[in-house]
């Protein structure tokens, strides 16, 4: 095997941009559907997979809400956060941060408090049995109204000291963040992390109004800032992390090619970029996929597939003595795949 592939599969991670219900694959689907009498349009697992074929974020999105249906209990949230959380102990990913979507779960009429206990309570497991460190990230959906979000940050009232931060995420032409100005002000007081998905199929435009509007401490995803010299001087002087995700910008059509993928170029830029899955059952693959098929595509060398790592933690939101923790783990792992 190539030994960045080695490199890549030894290296301890972290991923910042996983949406929890992206994860949920298609047979998991298909067992909840059945333990909770959810009817799917599709026969077969193999059927579900015949359904991921995506023009752009709007196609992938109405599978994917339509997939979170069979999501119920608290038990669902669990199991689906389970064997996430399983996958990131065969990558060695040992530290995650999970956005999740409770307006997808609310707006059906499961509570807020099923969602997120099944979520959390997986993630405390994960923690203790797997060792892999955690944060929960709840996202705004976008398309949906700023009073709607108000209302979700007000059921997150109880859970706030295990919730991380808030990010934006959904169809994201049309919704600019600047709709959501009020309600990220309002988490900003109540010392939230803030995120937002911005130019991945937006202007740069938008992802000026997520630094300068919302006060992100991270962009998602963020390719369509390359468009705009000034927005990435800024970038690169605030050292604001992206946190990238190949396999999805090329199932999404945000990039035509994967060896047309910008990572390489915004190393070279002097961007903080990060390498993530963003929805795994949906994209074709966990973090190490993603770093593989930058190898494959683009020649990835050694030396960016530590910094990419590297970035991974430096841009995690944790605090200063467990980052450096993991960083120490990492070093090491790196010296030892050196010396062999
Ligand atoms: N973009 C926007 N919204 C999302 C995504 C994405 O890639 N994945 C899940 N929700
Ligand atoms: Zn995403």
């Amino acid at each position: 095997m190539d030994s960045r592939k080695t490199l890549i599969a030894n290296l301890p991670k972290a991923e910042l941009h996983m949406h929890i219900e992206g994860s949920l694959e298609p047979e998991l689907m298909f067992s909840l559907a059945q333990r909770n009498g959810v009817e799917l349009p599709y026969a077969s697992v193999e059927e579900i997979r015949q359904a991921y074929r995506f023009d752009c974020l709007q196609d992938f999105l109405d599978v994917y809400y339509q997939g979170m249906s069979v999501l119920q209990t608290e038990r669902d949230f669990f199991d689906l956060t389970w064997a996430y959380l399983e996958h990131c102990r065969t990558d060695n990913v040992t530290h995650v941060e999970i956005f999740f979507d409770p307006q997808g779960h609310t707006d059906r009429g499961i509570p807020f408090a099923t969602a997120f206990e099944g979520i959390a309570s997986a993630l405390e497991k994960g923690e203790a049995e797997l060792g892999i460190s955690s944060r929960i990230i709840m996202c705004f959906l976008r398309h949906l109204d700023e009073e709607s979000a108000f209302e979700t940050l007000r059921q997150a009232e109880p859970f706030l000291d295990r919730i991380a931060g808030v990010g934006l995420d959904s169809s994201e032409k049309g919704h600019p963040p600047t709709k959501f100005q009020r309600v990220f002000e309002r988490a900003r007081e109540l010392g939230l992390k803030i995120v937002a998905h911005a130019g991945e199929e937006g202007p740069p435009g938008y992802v000026w109004e997520a630094l300068d509007a919302l006060g992100v401490h991270r962009i998602d995803h963020g390719n369509r800032a390359l468009e705009d010299e000034a927005l990435v001087a800024r970038i690169v002087a605030e050292q604001i992390p992206l946190t990238v995700c190949p396999q999805s910008n090329l199932r999404l059509a945000v990039v035509k090619d994967m060896a047309d993928h910008p990572i390489r170029k915004m190393l070279a830029l002097g961007i903080k970029a990060t390498v993530n899955s963003d929805d795994p059952a949906y994209f074709g693959g966990y973090v190490n996929d993603n770093f593989n098929a930058l190898v494959d595509a683009l020649d990835l060398p050694e030396d960016e597939i530590i910094t990419l790592v590297r970035n991974s933690f430096e841009a995690a939101f944790l605090p200063e003595e467990v980052k450096q923790q993991h960083l120490a783990r990492l070093e090491a792992a790196v010296e030892q795949h050196a010396t062999h």
